[in-house]
């Protein structure tokens, strides 16, 4: 634990330009500085540092953060590390407090697992490095690899002893108890000794999306035939298997800046994507993605790239379980690699650049390729040719949108040279099927990852108001402090000042609606808090905070496009800026914030209304409820008239 005094001491002190400028030469452009990229290659630069934010930013990249951040991205190294270092450069005393064994036991199970998962991810980093037998088995496997310290440092790869219990041993030594060894899956248990799980290979540890190790896979790295080549750390109470995937963590930022994400299968094809400079992608370790591992996805981007073994095994995987993502709402594109290459491999045999434009100019999107693959399968068997159509079919239906549903019909009516009516009138009476409804229409709702964001225990509540949420965060953040409106009172000649965190607090605090993710509803909170107490907020109160989940979200906010201005866009007379607009702006995002707010609701009415039933006052007035949202949901409708938001 770092104190809060000190924190702002270092944030006071370590300026961003200077701190940049000592990896990057820097050029002074207008109020900013630009200067080349330290985080992927570049000619030109894009890499930008605002000193009035305290920010950098690069366009190329879309790496970005406060002066901590860039030394936790630069240096790679944790939070605490980073101000750790920047201390050390501006000379500011540093105290840190010590975990106890008595706090150790205070804390609950969760957390305590969570620690001990840390120990021993931190202890197999160190035998990897630092240990003789870590540097002689496991860190020259990787290097033979052709694994750098980067990529290795940055996944915080490690290696566990061969010695049957070195883990468990010195864990117990540190004071760490058995019972939650054991519970970690770290220890097995065999009554008359303890001996550990994953004795002798090297370590993946799986991160939570805020950066807490779950859990770990082990490879093994001599020959033997008689092992399994993964060990994986079982289900327990902090690892679900279903609803993290690996590389998540490392690859937040970048699926979000490219709004795209790849999807690998192992462990090793990650670490070799980071490796060949392409960081948004994320690994299914081996198996069909699980609902909640898309919706994990879905909430940095809706568009998937899954890359696939070139071999004929690869090309039929690929087709099963995809109609799960699709279902979400999400877009699939698929990347066969060459014959019998996977992501590590191939990324091995050609240059980086090579490897990007491979993966750019090999996109297919998934139904097309799905089509083209059973059409060239089936050729002229009739009875093949049938089945593909209806597997196509089963494929369109379960798509949500049905825009894109129409667009599909489209393309596959000419790749199968059927009528698109044909094709259409099987959709729909796919989609009328009973039992289709019922999987289709109200999905369950499960948390996204409450592994990490949101306590377990908690009811799971879904996700679905998530982007007009970020979207109210980004404009309280941005122009918080913003006025826009002012009335003068024609007697007294009082002027009355509205801000934009004025408005929005207000309408979202008088119809008690709350942030369904965690950390938008604690820094609403903090905005709430300063508004009522009538300080302005401002931009840098968030992109140093202290909570670094907070500020690099806070970047994110401020240095990504508008998405809002699409709607002038679209229009085709799109001449104001955002910040012209920027009444109209907020009070269309505060409707619509609240139009997916009464959604949440009538869902969950809809859920009460059919567990009322037999209880008919409860169920009319439930319904009577659920009738009313209907009608506010049509005001807001109107109010907000052909524009389309978001
Ligand atoms: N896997 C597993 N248990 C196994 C084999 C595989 O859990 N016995 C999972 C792992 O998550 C692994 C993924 O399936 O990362 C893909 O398997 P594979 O391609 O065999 O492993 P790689 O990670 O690619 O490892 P390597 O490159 O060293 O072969
Ligand atoms: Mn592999």
């Amino acid at each position: 634990m770092i104190d809060h005094s000190t924190i702002e001491r270092i944030f006071d002190a370590a300026q961003i330009t200077e701190v940049v400028q000592e990896f990057v030469s820097l050029k002074k452009r207008g109020v900013n500085y630009l200067g080349l990229c330290p985080f992927h290659n570049e000619k030109t630069p894009s890499f930008t540092v605002s000193p009035a934010k305290g920010i950098f930013k690069c366009f190329g990249c879309g790496k970005g953060g406060n002066s901590v951040n860039f030394i936790m991205e630069h240096e790679h190294l944790s939070y605490p590390e980073a101000l750790k270092w920047l201390a050390k450069k501006y000379h500011i005393e540093f105290e840190e407090k010590e975990v106890t064994a008595e706090e150790l036991q205070k804390q609950n199970e969760r957390e305590s697992l969570l620690v001990v998962t840390q120990y021993a991810s931190k202890l197999f980093n160190e035998n990897l490095f630092n240990g003789r037998e870590g540097i002689a088995l496991g860190l020259s496997y990787f290097r033979e690899r052709g694994f750098r310290d980067a990529v290795l440092k940055k996944f915080e790869v490690g290696y566990s002893n061969e010695k049957r219990d070195d883990l468990t041993s010195r864990a117990l030594d540190a004071g760490y108890k058995k019972d939650y060894l054991v519970q970690s899956g770290l220890t097995i248990d065999k009554e008359t000794h303890l001996f550990d799980r994953f004795a002798g290979r090297i370590m993946f540890p799986i991160h939570s999306l805020s950066g807490q190790v779950l859990g770990f896979g082990g490879r093994i790295i001599k020959k033997d035939p008689h092992a399994a080549k993964y060990v994986n750390t079982p289900e327990t109470e902090i690892y679900h298997k279903s609803r993290i995937v690996y590389g998540i963590f490392q690859a937040r930022q970048a699926i979000l800046h490219a709004d795209r994400c790849y999807l690998v299968e192992g462990y090793t094809d990650v670490l070799s994507m980071h490796e060949a400079g392409i960081e948004n992608v994320v690994a299914s370790s081996g198996t069909a993605l699980t609902q909640e591992q898309i919706r994990l996805i879905k909430r940095f981007t809706p568009n998937i790239t899954m890359l696939y073994d070139g071999d004929y095994a690869g090309v039929k995987a690929s087709l099963r379980g995809t109609d799960m993502v699709l279902e979400e709402g999400m877009n699939v594109r698929i990347v066969l690699l060459p014959d019998g290459e996977d992501p590590d491999s191939y990324s091995k045999k050609v240059s980086n650049e090579e490897y990007a434009k491979y993966l750019t100019d090999n996109e297919t999107d998934f139904i097309k390729f799905k089509t083209s693959i059973l059409l060239s399968e089936a050729k002229s068997d009739p009875v093949a040719r049938a089945n593909l159509v209806r597997d196509v079919v089963r494929s369109i239906a379960v798509i949500p949108d049905q825009i894109s549903r129409t667009i599909y019909i489209k393309e596959c009516s000419s790749q199968l040279s059927m009528p698109e009516e044909v094709i259409l009138d099987e959709v729909m009476k796919l989609r009328k099927q009973p039992t289709f409804r019922e999987r289709n229409s109200f999905p369950v709702q499960d948390s996204v990852v409450n592994t990490t964001l949101t306590k377990t225990g908690e009811k799971k509540k879904p996700f679905t108001a998530f982007y007009s949420e970020r979207e109210i965060l980004r404009l309280l953040v941005r122009y918080g402090s913003e006025i826009i409106d002012k009335i003068t009172d024609r007697e007294t000649g009082i002027e009355t000042i509205t801000t934009v965190a004025d408005y929005i607090v207000t309408q979202i605090t008088e119809d008690e609606l709350g942030f369904e993710e965690p950390l938008f509803e604690m820094m609403f909170s903090e905005i709430k808090f300063h508004t009522e107490q009538g300080l302005l907020t401002n931009e840098r109160q968030f992109i140093n905070h202290q909570n670094p989940q907070v500020s690099s979200i806070a970047v994110d906010l401020l240095t990504e496009k508008y998405q809002l201005s699409n709607i002038w866009k679209e229009k085709g007379t799109w001449v104001e800026t955002e910040e012209m607009k920027l009444k109209t702006v907020v009070t269309d995002t505060v409707l619509k914030f609240k139009s997916d707010k009464i959604k949440l609701m009538q869902k969950e009415l809809q859920k009460a209304i059919t567990e009322a039933a037999g209880d008919q006052d409860k169920m009319d007035q439930l319904m009577e409820k659920y009738r009313l949202m209907t009608v506010l949901q049509k005001q807001i409708s109107s109010r907000l008239g052909d524009r389309i938001v978001l």
